[in-house]
């Protein structure tokens, strides 16, 4: 491991705020990430003393600029790549209705005390007369070791002062492998209703660390163990739970949810298939019905599931642009490649799915293996084969038709012109037939055959229009 303060800034702060008369510790997720061997570039200076003083001090010598929050009483400073945050050393009380501490000037112990995680509150000396000395006086390095996420005080104070700590337990767990502790999880299931104090944001963002762990059910079956999950994702609480009827029961959709998830976080997918992952199945319980021949059934969950995604995104304050369309696109397809497994794969099918992923064939297939989460090994063996198969197809049918990202060869534009007609249903209608043709290989995908198709669907659709020219 290196040498953690082996930068030279670090005695320049210490000194610089012995001549403040003061004393420096770096604090927080740096010692933590160290420990880790996590290479970290946000660095937390707690100061006995002013932080914004030492800040604008430091910055003079090393000729940086230095935005100092006066209302905060912190400074931060940027120095090749780091980002170096000062923060006086503060004892804090906390409003029952608010977040937003009462602050009042404080020793490194009563900062420590303030901090979220044991884990998170050790701190190194920056001071000539002992520095690099580790100041834990929780046990935090002990608790590091043995993987668990414990607060520094009673943890009724700890989440009650700020709730959004309860989620980033669940998230420190998650994303570092380690386990909350039982007293820690009985106090967030006490505190759970004052999440409400919480902005939507800070949790996505918590949310989001937890989506990109190795392991995301993790987090997921900690929101639910603690009784948040109904407060925060109640869309995701409502996929929880078995119904039998006649001895026939579905899978847990949440379950299966993040058996799902899982899958996708080990292919590699990014953040966006993470979510579509987490999304796929989300109309399960609003379509859910009970058929006396076939047992439970879910129609038409992949359509009212896509429909459900942009007020999802929007309540969970995620971007509402292209990734979202991204998402709605996994969520509505999600079922396509494995009916084409289940039914005989004809290359018009093939060439439907293609055309209608285009370049977001790959993450659908991806999505689509994640999927399958049977029980049965050799079932799962079979499903997996005849992906291979359907893959192997695909890359056939591209590489002959130019399938993906196809624009049909005659465009609405030129009917109109062509027949010297305004926007009517009919142009739509021989549009369509045109691509219909071309995705079921009736007439290659090529500007003459289509023209010669468009003629004779004009002479029967619009036998009263002849070619202009
Ligand atoms: N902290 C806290 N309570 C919070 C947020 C932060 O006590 N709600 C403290 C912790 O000591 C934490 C430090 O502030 O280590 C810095 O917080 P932040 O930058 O949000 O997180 P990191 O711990 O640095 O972790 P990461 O870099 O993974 O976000």
């Amino acid at each position: 491991m290196a040498a953690p303060l082996d930068n030279p800034v670090f005695g320049l702060i210490g000194r610089t705020a012995a001549e403040c008369g003061a004393r420096a510790y770096v604090i927080g997720g740096f010692v933590r990430d160290h420990f880790l061997g996590r290479p970290c570039c946000d660095i937390d200076v707690v100061v006995t003393g002013s932080g914004v003083q030492v800040a604008e001090r430091l910055g003079e010598r090393l000729g940086v600029k230095v935005s100092t929050f006066k209302n905060f009483g912190t400074a931060m400073l940027r120095y090749r790549g780091l980002e170096i945050e000062f923060v006086g050393a503060r004892k804090e009380s906390y409003r029952a209705d608010s977040r937003k501490p009462v602050v009042e000037d404080g020793t490194l112990e009563d900062d420590q005390n303030r901090r979220d995680f044991t884990i998170n509150a050790m701190a190194f000396s920056l001071n000539e007369d002992d520095f690099g000395e580790l100041v834990d006086p929780f046990g935090g390095i002990d608790d590091l070791k043995a993987g668990i996420i414990r607060t520094p005080l009673d943890p009724d104070t700890t989440f009650s002062d700020d709730p959004l700590r309860m989620v980033r337990a669940i998230r420190f767990a998650t994303q570092l492998g380690m386990t909350v502790t039982a007293e820690c999880i009985e106090a967030i299931r006490r505190n759970r209703e004052r999440i409400a104090i919480i902005s939507r944001e800070r949790i996505t963002a918590e949310t989001e660390k937890i989506i990109m762990s190795q392991r995301p059910s993790r987090g997921f079956f900690l929101f639910d163990k603690t009784g948040l999950l109904e407060l925060v994702y109640p869309d995701l609480y409502r996929l929880k739970g078995v119904e039998k009827r006649g001895g026939r029961a579905h899978k847990d959709n949440f379950v299966h949810t993040l058996k799902v998830l899982d899958n996708v976080a080990a292919a590699g997918g990014d953040e966006w298939l993470r979510w579509a992952a987490l999304l796929h199945d989300i109309a399960k319980p609003r379509t859910k019905s009970w058929d006396d021949r076939v047992g439970w059934t879910f129609h038409n969950h992949e359509f009212v599931g896509a429909r459900m995604v942009k007020g999802i995104f929007k309540a969970w304050r995620l971007p509402l642009d292209h990734k979202m369309r991204f998402v709605e696109k996994m969520v509505l397809l999600h079922l396509r490649p494995i009916a084409l497994v289940e039914d005989e794969v004809t290359d018009s099918a093939v060439r439907r799915l293609l055309f209608d992923a285009g370049d977001d064939i790959e993450p659908l297939m991806t999505l689509c293996r994640a999927d399958i989460t049977s029980g049965d090994d050799r079932k799962v063996a079979r499903y997996l084969r005849n992906f291979d198969t359907v893959e192997s197809k695909m890359r056939q049918i591209e590489e002959k038709d130019r399938i993906r990202n196809f624009q049909p060869p005659i465009s609405g534009e030129l009917i109109m012109r062509t027949y010297g007609i305004e926007p009517c249903s009919a142009v739509g209608q021989i549009k369509n037939a045109i691509k219909d043709a071309i995705l079921d290989g009736r007439i290659a995908n090529d500007y003459d055959e289509a023209y010669r198709l468009m003629t004779e669907l004009a002479a029967e659709i619009i036998p009263d229009k002849k070619p202009l020219a």
